[in-house]
């Protein structure tokens, strides 16, 4: 099961004797389909090499905060953005007291204060140390910051104890850092999405697209799959896989979109719109290639339906959502998108900025409804994905 398909995940390794342990964590996060880069700590090298955990995660393995070599590479800041859930497997006494204190004196630490991803610990220590009411006051404060606890189990210590404080298995690990992102927003919601271009024939072998790639339909596609929705993918030809228990539809044209999307109708609750639906379409398509015989060519273009306001306009209309990429006054446009087309919800970003939207892996957008607006900083489309889906989940349920 790829239940970390494209989860960024930090795994931290802290000076215990159950480091040897992480080794196994990380293959089974990469088994779950996770992208894993290990954070160690000056203690946890005395325990494992950094070699065999770069080896397993296929990653170059950070430990130093004032290394300027590796902060060129990646840096703490450009580490605590990347990453989906930073995972601390084993988590020393030690380094739980640090973070309940909110130290930033290593490389791990600061990250973990740095970093908006969820933070877990996989608590690995003596039972007595475990026990020991400073440990279990650290616990109690880091459990009030929202870091998730991983354990400890019980049994038999590498030192010969029994009682509680030993880490719990990679296997278990694994599944809990799966469950971090299962939340269960949309159960039982039918969710309908459009991503990726479309293709508009001009004949046999032409046609006219444009540069959409689909990452961000699918990245919604994955998150609502992960919210607990039943999620229908309408997709133009793009290059990426189908997010696992997603059901694809593949079209080319936009009328062929249309129709797919009219098709759900009466069985949807949520529909997102996020192709990039060609505008026009020649009117005429040739039968056969269209020779160079002539020093120019004329194709008259005819208008496409518009998808998300039939959706909207439809008589079994479902909370519906649509995306406005603009080049200037993007709120000013968007807005006058959300009333014309008559949705729920636009989600606006500016295309003019190159590092962001068509093709990029980041994005940055603003919701907005008719009683305000929201703007969610530059992120990962996955990240962003994810905070999209818990705003629509939300304002569905405010609504209905
Ligand atoms: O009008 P514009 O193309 O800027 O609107 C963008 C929004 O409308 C997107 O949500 C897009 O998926 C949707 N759209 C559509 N059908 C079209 C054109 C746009 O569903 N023909």
């Amino acid at each position: 099961m790829q239940q970390l398909n494209n989860k960024h995940i930090i795994l931290g390794v802290t000076g215990g004797i159950a480091a040897y342990k992480s080794a196994e964590v990380i293959r089974r996060l990469r088994d779950y389909g996770a992208d894993v880069r290990v954070v160690m700590t000056d203690a946890a090298r005395e325990f494992i090499t950094p070699l065999t955990l770069q080896a397993l995660s296929g990653n170059p393995v950070h430990h130093s905060l004032l290394d300027t070599e590796a902060e060129a590479a990646m840096g703490h800041i450009e580490l605590a953005r990347w990453a989906d859930l930073v995972l601390v497997a084993p988590a020393s006494a030690n380094f739980m007291a640090r973070l309940a204190s909110g130290r930033a004196d290593d490389l791990l630490t600061t990250l973990c204060l740095a970093t908006e991803a969820t933070i877990a610990i996989a608590p690995a220590m003596n039972q007595a140390m475990w026990r020991n009411s400073s440990t279990q006051t650290n616990l109690n404060t880091l459990q009030q910051k929202d870091i998730v606890i991983m354990g400890p189990g019980e049994g038999v210590q590498a030192c010969g104890d029994v009682g509680p404080g030993r880490m719990l298995e990679a296997d278990q690990i694994a599944e809990l850092a799966a469950a971090q992102f299962q939340t269960a927003l949309l159960d039982g919601i039918n969710l309908v999405i459009t991503a990726g271009p479309t293709r508009e024939a001009i004949d046999p072998v032409r046609y006219i697209s444009n540069h959409s790639s689909g990452k961000m339909g699918f990245a919604l596609a994955q998150a609502a799959i992960e919210a607990g929705a039943s999620v229908t993918l309408i997709t133009g030809p793009v290059a990426l896989p189908t997010p696992e228990r997603a059901q694809r539809i593949d079209i080319e044209s936009a009328e062929q979109m249309h129709d797919a999307a009219l098709a759900q109708m009466g069985h949807c609750d949520i529909f997102i719109a996020c192709a990039a639906v060609a505008d026009y379409r020649p009117r005429q398509v040739a039968e056969q290639k269209i020779k160079k015989s002539t020093e120019s060519l004329s194709i008259e273009l005819t208008r496409n339906p518009d998808i998300v306001s039939a959706v909207a306009s439809h008589p079994q209309r479902p909370f519906t959502v649509g995306f406005a990429a603009e080049t200037q006054q993007v709120e000013h446009y968007a807005r006058k998108k959300l009333q014309h087309k008559n949705l729920d919800l636009i989600i606006a970003n500016d295309v003019s900025n190159t590092e962001i939207g068509f093709n990029s892996d980041l994005n940055a957008v603003t919701i907005i409804c008719a009683e305000n607006e929201k703007t969610l900083p530059q992120a990962t489309k996955q990240q962003l994905a994810r905070t999209l889906i818990a705003e629509v989940a939300t304002r569905y349920k405010a609504k209905s």
